[in-house]
């Protein structure tokens, strides 16, 4: 079983890649709706949260653990790692660096997220290690979580506030974007045609699908074959009709939500 997490519901995006690349393995997913966002939260409360998490994932029977958030991702890898060291960890931000790496000929790399994601200067340090000579370009776009979450997808003001957040990117002549949070993906369209033809994108649920499909081709047993189509288990801490209405927006298809609480 495959065990993925996400500080509420925008990790579905990363469920439904899975879902595409590994119709054989069942999914086991927990979005914590009651704590969620975590992108305003401090890196400390977050990777509290994100133990939790991977406890409950771990106790209800996941081999493998999929962190779908880019906020955990970049700040809490090495002390789950640390926590739970037999377990599997697969994590948004070094696909998705190493994708942006293999994308970029200018060696100019932009990149959107929550402020959290963007204040733990994770990509930064990754792409001054592998290049000194790569620059990278980021800005927070705190707006676009809720606007996603009001079902917003294609409303003026929506791409009006995505052209705002791009333009300092784009001044700098980027030639890739990284779209480092777990909702961005449902604003793909909107985001490639603001960004500009020149700009490819980074979309981390793929990056990370692709990575965890390779390793369990590699080891078959871990993860354990269920009958094929199996519907994702999803649980969240918190049900409200809303929180339905979004999980079935992300994963584009109605879904049942089981509550678990702490
Ligand atoms: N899941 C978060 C991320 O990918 C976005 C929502 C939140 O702030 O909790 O960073």
């Amino acid at each position: 079983m495959i065990g993925v997490f996400d500080s509420g519901l925008g990790g579905l995006t990363v469920v439904k890649e899975l879902l595409k690349r590994l119709p054989n393995y069942k999914i086991l997913y927990f979005g914590d709706t009651a704590r969620t966002p975590y992108g305003t939260k401090s890196p400390e409360t977050v990777c509290k949260y994100a133990i939790e998490n991977t406890r409950f994932l771990l106790a209800r029977g996941a081999k493998i653990i999929v962190v779908a958030c880019h906020t955990v991702s970049s700040t809490s890898i090495p002390i789950l790692r640390e926590s739970f060291p037999d377990v599997p960890f697969f994590e948004v931000v070094t696909p998705s660096f190493k994708k942006a790496l293999r994308l970029t000929k200018n060696k100019k790399i932009g990149l959107i997220g929550t402020r959290t994601t963007v204040e733990s200067g994770i990509y930064q340090r990754l792409f001054s290690e592998a290049d000194p000579e790569i620059k990278l370009y980021t800005n927070p776009a705190p707006l676009l979580v809720p606007l996603i979450e009001e079902g917003w997808l294609k409303k003026p003001e929506t791409r009006s506030i995505v052209k705002k957040y791009l333009i300092p990117l784009k001044m700098r002549g980027i030639d890739t974007l990284i779209l480092a949070c777990t909702h961005y993906p449902l604003l793909k369209k909107i985001i490639a045609e603001k960004a500009g033809k020149r700009v490819r994108l980074v979309d981390p649920s793929e990056e990370v699908a692709i990575e965890v499909a390779e390793y369990l081709s590699r080891q078959e047993n871990v993860a354990g074959v269920v009958e094929p189509n199996g519907e994702p288990e999803v649980w969240v801490s918190d049900i409200t009709p809303n929180f339905e209405r979004i999980a079935g927006m992300f994963l584009n298809r109605k879904i049942s939500l089981k509550k678990f609480s702490w």
